[in-house]
């Protein structure tokens, strides 16, 4: 039974046999099956290929071990069906055609209907569920307002999000605007991924932590916490960020069951510092993957004697597993934390 699996009873904050453990980017290029697949298809059409998509899913299931897979898709496909022009350039690296600049182009931005602009998404979910038969967990997931609200202004990844924060700071009431649209799309997109078979939510705001605590609690907290207040109630989330210990109580008053951390800062002092009515999932620095085995044992071991054994901690990394790991640490690692946990 899915519903007793240690993942699902992890973001409980319920006593588990071991910790479990899935990696952040796990289906991805660091696998060779991975490559293969995308030597043939380009990235988009494989998110958009519910067979492909089920596949490259399951993909780090089978060969890793872990305790929940996450639907293979990305944060920016909700984004066309909004108007917004996607493209994945060679390398992967997104890249938007037209980028939001002022009122019009916000006020031409449309709510997405799931059924009609990701049905490949939903359809992939039914898949995966039906070939895991309640072994593990399936994840949904989405990118928060503000890591959305990013994408579209700069146009693709920033160095200093220095457009983004122009904007929100120049006019409140068009950020306010966009932000809005973008938590609807966000409500939207999740809640359709959870009717479809998701059974814990995972909400990126990857790139959150440019803002002060001041900027985020006043433009983006209202935002991300109405998302999690509409969809917490239908699946567990895990409210995940990078770059934001400086304000991670405020990550948390913005909601969800798991707060995901990154690897800045100590996982057991953060939890204390957070409070353990949440659960904590993290933190590995994804460059120890990139070390011998006894070295990526000894970090695994820090942060589970860190999280003492305490109910509610998810084994992950701080952030995506690079594409240059040896997919044998990944295995490594999966393997370690089981042994490691074992109560
Ligand atoms: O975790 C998984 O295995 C599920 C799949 C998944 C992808 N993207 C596939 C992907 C998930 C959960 C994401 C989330 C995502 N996408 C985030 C949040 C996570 C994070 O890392 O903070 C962000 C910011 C994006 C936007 C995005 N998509 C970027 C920045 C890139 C290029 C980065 C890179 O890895 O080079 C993508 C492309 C992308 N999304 C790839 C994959 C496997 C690589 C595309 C390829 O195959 O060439």
């Amino acid at each position: 039974m899915a519903g007793d699996h240690v993942f699902l009873k992890a973001c409980r904050r319920e006593p588990t046999e071991y910790t479990p453990v899935w990696i952040m980017r796990q289906a991805g290029r660091y696998m060779e099956e991975y490559r293969d697949i995308r030597r043939k298809v380009a990235f988009l059409e494989l998110c958009k290929s519910p067979d492909l998509a089920a596949e490259v899913t399951l993909l780090p299931v089978r060969k890793l071990g872990v305790d929940a897979a996450i639907i293979f898709g990305d944060i920016l496909l909700p984004l066309e069906g909004m108007g917004i022009e996607l493209e994945f350039a060679q390398g992967g690296k997104p890249l938007i055609r037209n980028p939001i600049k002022g009122r019009k182009d916000i006020e031409q931005l449309r709510p997405i209907e799931p059924d009609e602009h990701v049905p490949f998404l939903l359809r992939a979910i039914e898949i995966v569920r039906r070939e895991l038969k309640g072994k593990i967990p399936l994840i949904g997931f989405s990118g928060a307002p503000f890591t959305l609200a990013s994408y579209v202004i700069e146009g693709g990844h920033s160095r200093d999000y220095s457009k983004t924060k122009k904007f929100m700071l120049e006019s409140p009431p068009l950020w306010r605007l966009l932000m809005e649209k973008l938590t609807e799309v966000t409500i939207r997109y999740l809640m359709a991924q959870v009717d479809r078979g998701a059974q814990v939510l995972q909400l990126f705001d990857s790139w959150v932590g440019c803002l002060s605590p001041w900027d985020y609690e006043a433009h983006v907290l209202p935002h991300s916490k109405r998302v999690i207040q509409e969809v917490r109630e239908h699946a567990p989330l895990i409210h995940f960020s990078v770059g934001t210990s400086g304000f991670l109580h405020l990550i948390k008053e913005a909601g969800g069951d798991v707060i995901g951390i990154d690897w800045r800062t100590d996982l057991g002092d953060t939890w204390e510092r957070l409070g353990y009515d949440v659960g904590i999932q993290g933190n590995l620095d994804p460059s120890v993957l990139l070390a011998p085995c006894e070295v990526i044992e000894t970090h695994i071991r820090k942060i589970l004697e860190s999280a003492g054994n305490r109910p509610g901690h998810v084994f992950n990394l701080g952030h995506g597993v690079l594409p240059q790991t040896p997919v044998e640490n990944a295995i490594f690692m999966v393997e370690t934390v089981h042994r490691l946990s074992k109560r």
